[in-house]
């Protein structure tokens, strides 16, 4: 998917998306926001969207947000308000693949469900590393294809629909593995059905 329909996709998808895919896609985000819990510092989660994961950061983790979408980050802004968030300490509408941030700017960088969304997720991946400080973490959660048992066939029928969808059921994951300054520290598949898998990698020189 290019930008624009991204952007397209997702002003359609911003007010059922938590309704639609907040359950399914839970598990990533809890053990993202467990990991960033235990060391502290702070965080950045790219492509944000309606910020499912906010409540689940502790208090003394600084989280900063981006997302291309316009009406998911007002979704993130609303939560943030609405639960009195005050260590939200950024949400901005910005392109993931370019980000204007200095290097190693975060302890964390997180990416939940948004690697087979973007249109470069190679950019995406490279930026995610720039702006980790070498030792801090970088956390991706999302579905691949071929991963869970029986569900390669739905995956390929499900491809053409990416623009409906809003993400690529055909993207697999050795495009966010093999990353010469992300080391793979732990990888889980996780419910429901094996369909999502958990990675976490740790920045390194
Ligand atoms: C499937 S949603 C995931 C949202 C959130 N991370 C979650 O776990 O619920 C994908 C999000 O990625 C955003 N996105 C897609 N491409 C992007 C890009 N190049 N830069 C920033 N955000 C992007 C979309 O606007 C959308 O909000």
């Amino acid at each position: 998917m290019h930008a624009e329909a991204i952007r397209r996709t997702y002003r359609r998808l911003a007010p059922v998306y938590d309704l639609a895919f907040g359950r399914i896609t839970r598990g990533g985000r809890r053990l993202a926001a467990q990991h960033v819990n235990a060391q502290g510092g702070s965080v950045l989660e790219v492509g944000i969207g309606t910020g499912l994961a906010l409540e689940y950061y502790a208090r003394h983790v600084r989280v900063t947000g981006i997302d291309l979408s316009a009406e998911m980050l007002a979704g993130a802004k609303a939560r943030a308000d609405r639960l009195g968030l005050r260590n939200v300490v950024g949400l901005h509408q910005m392109d993931a693949r370019a980000v204007p941030l200095p290097d190693a700017t975060f302890d964390h960088v997180a990416a939940m469900h948004i690697m087979s969304v973007v249109p470069e997720p190679a950019h995406v991946l490279d930026e995610m590393a720039r702006l980790c400080r070498p030792g801090g973490s970088v956390l991706i959660a999302g579905h691949y294809a071929n991963q869970a048992r029986g569900w390669a066939g739905v995956e390929r029928r499900l491809a053409p629909l990416a623009d409906v969808l809003g993400w690529h059921s055909d993207f697999t994951i050795d495009q966010v593995l093999g990353h010469p300054h992300l080391r793979l520290e732990e990888r889980r598949t996780l419910p429901p059905l094996g369909l999502m898998t958990f990675l976490r990698f740790r920045r390194v020189e």
